[in-house]
């Protein structure tokens, strides 16, 4: 496929809904969106997507019950467990963009190894976005750049993304939200500036390899201007 996006940002949402359409709990809606993420991954390192980026859970997620959230953390901290070993086998580079702080120590530990054990890796980076929250990450960009006693005209776009988790890596390109909301919900509000949004009805457990490949083709369509005419050709 031609014009494919470098960095994809995904909003795994729609979890509690395919759980309710089941009758079932909303932690096995989790579970069923977990278990899809290997799929969502390979799926895009075949297409030679640089840089996924998953929503997993944000600063305000933590404003849910108290059951989901523990059985959120407990789900995360499982599937790094069973995942991990075999994204690393399949060239699966792992980083994470949030604050670990207020995670359990052995989820602190989970991710740290995890990252670690993946650092060589070059077929794909999954960036998984766990406590992050846009608004807090640009806080704590700014904090770090008093902190360094940088002076206000030395503060550029360039200095401002080089303190945020995702320095380094290129601003997402396509941002796709699944369940048919059309909000950000304080995902990536820096560098999706200039990013295409893809909203689809699917809830995330549902969203295949086909769904990935409509949101591309949606994608490969759009005509990117960044604020410039369009090109006359
Ligand atoms: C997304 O699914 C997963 C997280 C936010 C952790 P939801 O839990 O938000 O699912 P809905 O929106 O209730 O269907
Ligand atoms: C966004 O989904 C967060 C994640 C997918 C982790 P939410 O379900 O929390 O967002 P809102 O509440 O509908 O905006
Ligand atoms: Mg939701």
């Amino acid at each position: 496929m031609n014009n494919l996006p470098r960095h994809i940002g995904i909003i795994m949402d729609g979890n509690g809904r395919w759980a309710k359409k089941r009758g079932l709990p909303r932690l096995f809606g989790h579970r069923a969106g977990a278990e899809n993420i290997h799929n969502v991954v390979e799926a895009c390192a075949d297409f030679g997507i640089e840089v996924l980026t998953v929503y997993a859970f944000s600063t305000e997620n933590w404003g849910r019950p108290k059951e989901e959230v523990d059985g959120l953390m407990q789900l995360l901290q499982e599937t790094i467990d069973k995942e991990v070993p075999e994204m690393h086998k399949k060239g699966v580079k792992l980083i994470h963009s949030g604050d670990p702080s207020r995670l359990s120590p052995e989820l602190q530990k989970a991710i740290e190894k995890s990252v670690e054990l993946t650092k060589d890796n070059d077929r794909i980076i999954l960036n998984v976005a766990l406590n992050y929250g846009g608004r807090a990450e640009i806080v704590k960009a700014v904090r770090e750049i008093v902190q360094e006693g940088i002076k206000p005209e030395e503060i550029t776009e360039e200095l401002i993304s080089a303190h945020l988790y995702t320095a380094g890596l290129p601003d997402p390109d396509l941002i796709i939200r699944t369940a048919g909301e059309m909000r950000l919900s304080n995902f990536l509000i820096w560098q999706a500036a200039y990013a295409e949004y893809y909203s689809t009805p699917a809830l995330w457990p549902d969203f295949d390899r086909k769904e990935l490949e409509k949101a591309l083709e949606a994608y490969a369509g759009r005509e990117r201007k960044f604020g410039k005419l369009p090109s006359i050709d």
